[in-house]
């Protein structure tokens, strides 16, 4: 018997633009994996929610997104691209679980704790995060979630509560795995991991002056010109690294360890090489944004097969518990 077709799902939060991490860590996985499985992927506009608070903003943002994914190259003939809030299957779900979910689970939950730990005040809605998180993936059925490392603990954290639910009331779901995909860690411009809230991201459409200013900006260290530099110590050749073929990659290894180039040039190569990767999709990017129409027709058309999915597993999931 042929093997059943996996079950991909993945969402990107619209808090700011998509930037590079986002790209190489999460979407152009999503995009490989259309042809590979069924393809789940929505616009996170809910979990966007617990940081902006600005309606038009958020509107635009997500938008945005869902222009991001068609421009790179999702087909939503191949894949189910839809906003998460259109689902309300799933916020329903998310009750259910939450009363499975135990309190020490999510405290220890990283955007929960980092908040706290600096001090800050934080809303039911950050803390309980991660059970919308597991309500999306496991509205689904979904066999493996394809995100960066920074996911990771949130996708442990839906096993957990899954299986919880699955002691209390036998298999409502399945357990899902996560997938990392070749760049699950894209450092920003200072180093750490690149993030819309660290102020350190490099978005995909970025371009111009704007996009010479953030890449000029990019922290290294002070070796001067002459000397030989260390390809593995710097942000500017990770990053260009992503891009570049295996013959440039190469032969910027190469300059770097002969000494003689300095790190604006690095710099300049790496600007010219985010233009032209991004090329391609830069021009889909313009079409599908004058077409609002077209894209509010992808959401539409997703959001009825999503809600389609989940409405199985929340029936399921109410009969299970007793409360249909
Ligand atoms: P951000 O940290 O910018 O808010 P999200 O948390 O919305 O990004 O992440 C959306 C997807 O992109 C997730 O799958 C996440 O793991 C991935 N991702 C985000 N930043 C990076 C990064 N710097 N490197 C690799 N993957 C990343
Ligand atoms: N928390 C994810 C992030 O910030 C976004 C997200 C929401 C997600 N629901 C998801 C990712 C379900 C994978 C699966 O990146």
């Amino acid at each position: 018997m042929a093997e059943a077709r996996k079950r991909y799902l993945s969402g990107n939060q619209p808090s700011g633009l998509l930037h590079l991490g986002n790209y190489f860590g999460a979407i152009r996985e999503h995009i490989a994996l259309q042809d590979e499985g069924e393809g789940f992927y929505f616009i996170a506009n809910y979990h966007a929610l617990t940081t902006i608070r600005d309606a038009e903003k958020l509107r635009q943002l997500t938008f945005d997104a869902a222009v991001t994914y068609l421009a790179c190259g999702l087909d939503p003939n191949k894949s189910c691209l839809f906003r998460q809030s259109d689902v309300p299957e799933v916020t329903e779900l998310t009750w259910l679980l939450m009363t499975v979910t135990p309190m020490g689970l999510l405290e220890r939950a990283v955007s929960y704790k980092d908040k706290i730990s600096r001090g800050l005040s934080a809303e039911a809605g950050l803390f309980n995060y991660p059970v919308l998180m597991a309500a999306d993936i496991l509205a689904y059925q979904s066999d493996a979630v394809p995100v960066g490392e920074d996911q990771v603990q949130h996708v442990e954290i839906t096993r957990d509560i899954a299986g919880a639910f699955n002691r209390a009331y036998g298999e409502v779901f399945k357990l899902p795995v996560y997938k990392l995909g070749v760049a699950p860690y894209v450092p920003g411009t200072d180093g750490g991991k690149m993030s819309k809230s660290y102020g350190n991201a490099i978005d995909i459409f970025a371009e111009g002056k704007a996009l010479r200013d953030i890449v000029m900006g990019i922290k290294t260290d002070s070796t001067p010109v002459e000397a030989p530099k260390d390809p593995a110590k710097c942000n500017i050749f990770a990053l260009y690294a992503l891009m570049a073929t295996p013959a440039e990659k190469q032969e910027m290894e190469a300059r770097y360890r002969r000494g003689g180039m300095g790190y604006g040039e690095a710099k300049k190569a790496l600007v010219a090489k985010i233009e032209s990767y991004f090329a391609d999709a830069r021009a889909r990017r313009a079409e599908w944004a004058s077409h609002p129409d077209r894209v509010e027709e992808v959401f539409r058309h997703g959001a009825q097969r999503a809600r389609a999915e989940a409405r199985l597993t929340l029936d399921a999931a109410r009969a299970a518990c007793g409360v249909a």
